[in-house]
């Protein structure tokens, strides 16, 4: 079963005891139940306020705060049983493959088949700060792109994008986070350059699974209007969305509502148009911000995701 299938079963199943209610006010109905229960997490060196509730198993939903192992993303109830855990546990960074290293950074490559609790693990700390995503158990569909700032005690996780093995909708990103602490230095626009680099492996275009949160659309459209309008502004004669598209692994749809929100576009004669005003260019593009941390593509060693 896809994850578009199974969503759309979850969507229409009602709950023993709330026939009464349709689909959207069940969901409305639980959003409001809902309790943030765990307040805060320690996790490496920060101790870090959480955001959203994230359903943790009922053994912890009565813990204020709970002590994540930064390696492995196992969770505890007290300091003392994680100081435990740290003597012990082997890993010093996240389990899989590194495809990516240059200068500190590294991204590793987990398959939520091979490594089920670390995929689980770390869906639980993402939702506590993703509001509209739903936890899907079933992360065996799943690859997750852990981004890690290494120093000789180990790779630290900074923040991850997850991907699904097979999309059919075309999504080449499901969930992004950046972990507070980090937030707001480049990490994000980062991943998100990292996923359109697979992208451009894959010899596919792409785009992130809908829909955005706030800051998710602040970043995506940072992110597009910079690749795009440094493309346009380099570039001499015609220009076409599907070459713009093909050129940044950006689905034609998105290349175009960027470009709309910006009014660069306009639609003639049955056809979109691409005005390159190069002062109103360079105004956008100041007002799109920095541009991130860049990902070099010539660092990242991997092949695309094939079913063994
Ligand atoms: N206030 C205003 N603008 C912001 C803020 C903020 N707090 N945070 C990010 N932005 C905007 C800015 O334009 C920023 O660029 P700039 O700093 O050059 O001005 C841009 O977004 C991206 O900044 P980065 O530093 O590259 O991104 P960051 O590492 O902070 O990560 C992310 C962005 C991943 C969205 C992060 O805010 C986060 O994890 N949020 C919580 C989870 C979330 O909402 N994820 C997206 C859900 S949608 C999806 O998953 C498909
Ligand atoms: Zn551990």
């Amino acid at each position: 079963m896809t994850r578009h299938q199974k969503r759309k079963i979850d969507e229409t199943h009602v709950e023993e005891g709330h026939e009464d209610f349709d689909a959207a006010s069940l969901r409305e109905h639980e959003e409001f139940t809902k309790v943030k229960n765990i307040s805060k997490i320690e996790l490496g060196k920060y101790e870090i306020d959480t955001w959203y509730f994230s359903p943790f198993p009922p053994e912890y939903s009565s813990c204020d705060k709970l002590f994540f192992c930064e390696f492995c993303l196992n969770f505890l109830k007290r300091k003392e049983q994680l100081t435990r855990h740290m003597r012990k546990c082997t890993y010093k960074h996240p389990p899989g493959d590194e495809i990516y290293r240059s200068g500190s950074l590294s991204m590793f490559e987990v398959d939520g088949r091979k490594n089920k609790i670390y995929g689980q693990n770390l869906c639980y700390l993402a939702k506590l700060f993703l509001d509209h995503k739903t936890l899907y158990y079933d992360v065996d569909f799943f690859l997750f792109y852990i981004l890690c700032e290494c120093d000789d005690r180990g790779c630290h996780m900074v923040g991850y994008f997850s991907k699904e093995k097979h999309s059919e909708e075309g999504y080449n990103l499901a969930c992004i986070l950046t972990l507070p602490p980090y937030q707001r230095k480049g990490y994000g626009k980062f991943l998100i350059s990292f996923s359109y680099e697979l992208s451009k492996k894959e010899m596919k275009v792409g785009t992130p699974e809908r829909p955005l949160s706030d800051l998710g659309l602040l970043s995506y459209r940072g992110y597009w209007t910079r690749v795009l309008l440094d493309i346009i502004k380099k570039h001499r004669g015609n220009l076409s969305i599907k070459e713009l598209s093909d050129m940044t692994a950006i689905k034609t749809e998105d290349v175009i509502s960027t470009l709309q929100s910006l009014e660069l576009i306009q639609y003639r004669k049955g056809q979109h148009v691409i005005c390159a005003d190069p002062k109103l260019l360079e105004r956008h593009l100041k007002a799109a911000g920095k541009g991130g941390l860049e990902v070099d593509p010539t660092k990242l060693i991997w092949t695309p995701y094939k079913e063994q």
